[in-house]
């Protein structure tokens, strides 16, 4: 299948303008040291603290008062995403004011008051400090000034982003570029069944998005489990079907394979699966009903092809998401070290009609977890030989091209960084 050519186009992560590594760009060598050394990380950093965040989505905090802990440890952050009276979804870090106790210790909860386990402060779901108990020995405290410290929050399309930059100015639309006007209205919401998997992995953040960023490791590594359902006739190495560069971003349409058949040997798949690769677990109808699915929204599957399996999303600097037929699942990937990261992954599906469809979850989500072990076994094999110094460079082949676009992207972001530091020096 031959491979098309996207333009690198200039983005602004809030710093001012820049462009994609034109270098990588053009020759597909990366400086192996990015997965390796500690300044790269510590410009990585940086930029965590700089740019709009990926942490939750709307739907888990539906109602007014509910509430989930988001933890940031690049930035030694826990942040609180609350929704208020008004609807609003606030974010806050989760730190106490009376003396810097952190203030909740769930991961998530409804109710929209937090009581502070050491001495029982309360704050409200606008961070807002309602009561300080025995109170007369704190008249030299004001109120007003002791809620808790706000965090910048937005969302799109029901995705909520921090930015942990309280001085910063960027807008979460101007962050997103040209990916907020490429997909609009698309009906997330209509995939309301969600199982959440995640783990630390000994390797870097970036070899653990690129993982998920190309399918031309699926005939090899993926030989025992997904290789058959993706790789074809027509596109037997995988190639991305389409690529667009937006901004820091990036997506491109992954195939699958028309031809595959569930094996009337593997009695349990075919029990399981509608659809294998396109995570179709139920007859349910809504297929007949395009607009409340990706299938029949415009902005999803965009040359149309009928080898098409899904739309996969790349955003600077953590985030992917893929859209599918009968779902839809994000993976967040936080860094921890220079040589350690926490991968998590959302699936989103129909909601089940039958056991038969709740098996089909399951049955999906095992399989899932087999391919992504796969992966985060390699990569701790990986990590570990990176660090011999034997190898300068890594290369990137035309089909690894979003990896590429991402490798550019970050280079371009930590250059930023580390020039921006020289200057203040
Ligand atoms: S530290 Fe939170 S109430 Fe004392
Ligand atoms: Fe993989």
């Amino acid at each position: 299948m031959e491979m098309q050519h996207a333009m690198a186009q200039p983005f602004d992560l809030g710093s001012g303008t820049l462009i994609p590594d034109a270098d990588i760009m053009e020759t597909g060598k990366v400086d192996l040291s990015v997965y390796t050394s500690q300044e790269r990380f510590e410009a990585e950093r940086e930029i965590f603290g700089k740019v709009w965040l990926n942490v939750a989505e709307t739907a888990e905090i539906p109602n007014a008062g509910d509430w989930v802990v988001r933890e940031v440890k690049v930035r030694s952050a826990s942040i609180i995403l609350v929704r208020g009276k008004d609807m609003q979804i606030r974010a806050f870090h989760n730190i106490c004011s009376h003396r810097g106790m952190k203030l909740v210790w769930d991961s998530k909860g409804r109710g929209g008051k937090f009581s502070c386990p050491y001495h029982a402060w309360m704050f409200d779901s606008a961070g807002d400090l309602v009561n300080i108990p025995d109170e007369g020995c704190f008249s030299h405290v004001s109120k007003a000034d002791s809620g808790l410290t706000p965090v910048r929050c937005d969302t799109w399309e029901g995705m909520i982003f921090i930015n942990l930059d309280s001085t910063g100015t960027q807008s979460l639309r101007d962050f997103l570029g040209p990916l907020a006007d490429r997909l609009s209205n698309v009906p997330f919401g209509s995939y309301p069944y969600t199982a959440r998997v995640g783990s630390m992995i000994d390797a870097n953040w970036k070899l653990a998005i690129e993982a998920q960023c190309e399918a031309y490791h699926v005939r090899a590594l993926h030989a025992r489990t997904v290789s058959k359902m993706l790789s074809s006739r027509d596109n037997p190495f995988v190639h991305p079907l389409h690529v667009e560069f937006l901004g820091a971003h990036r997506m491109n349409s992954v195939p699958r394979n028309p031809e595959y058949e569930m094996s009337p040997e593997k009695l349990v798949q075919a029990f399981s699966f509608m659809n294998a690769q396109q995570m179709v677990i139920a007859d349910t109808g809504a297929q007949e009903k395009p607009e409340e699915t990706f299938a029949g929204h415009p902005d999803v599957n965009p040359t149309g092809s009928n080898l098409w399996g899904n739309d996969q999303f790349i955003l600077y600097p953590h985030f992917i998401f893929h859209v599918s037929l009968g779902g839809w699942w994000l993976h967040r990937f936080w860094p921890i070290a220079a040589d350690k990261c926490y991968w998590e992954a959302v699936y989103h599906f129909e909601r089940p009609q039958s056991l038969r469809n709740q098996f089909a979850v399951q049955y999906s989500l095992a399989l899932n977890r087999d391919t992504l072990m796969e992966d985060n076994l390699a990569l701790v094999q990986q990590q570990e030989v990176m660090e011999s110094g034997a190898k300068k460079i890594v290369q990137f082949g035309e089909q690894e091209v979003m990896c590429k676009h991402l490798a550019a992207v970050s280079e371009a972001a930590a250059n930023d960084v580390e020039a921006a530091q020289i200057a203040a020096e």
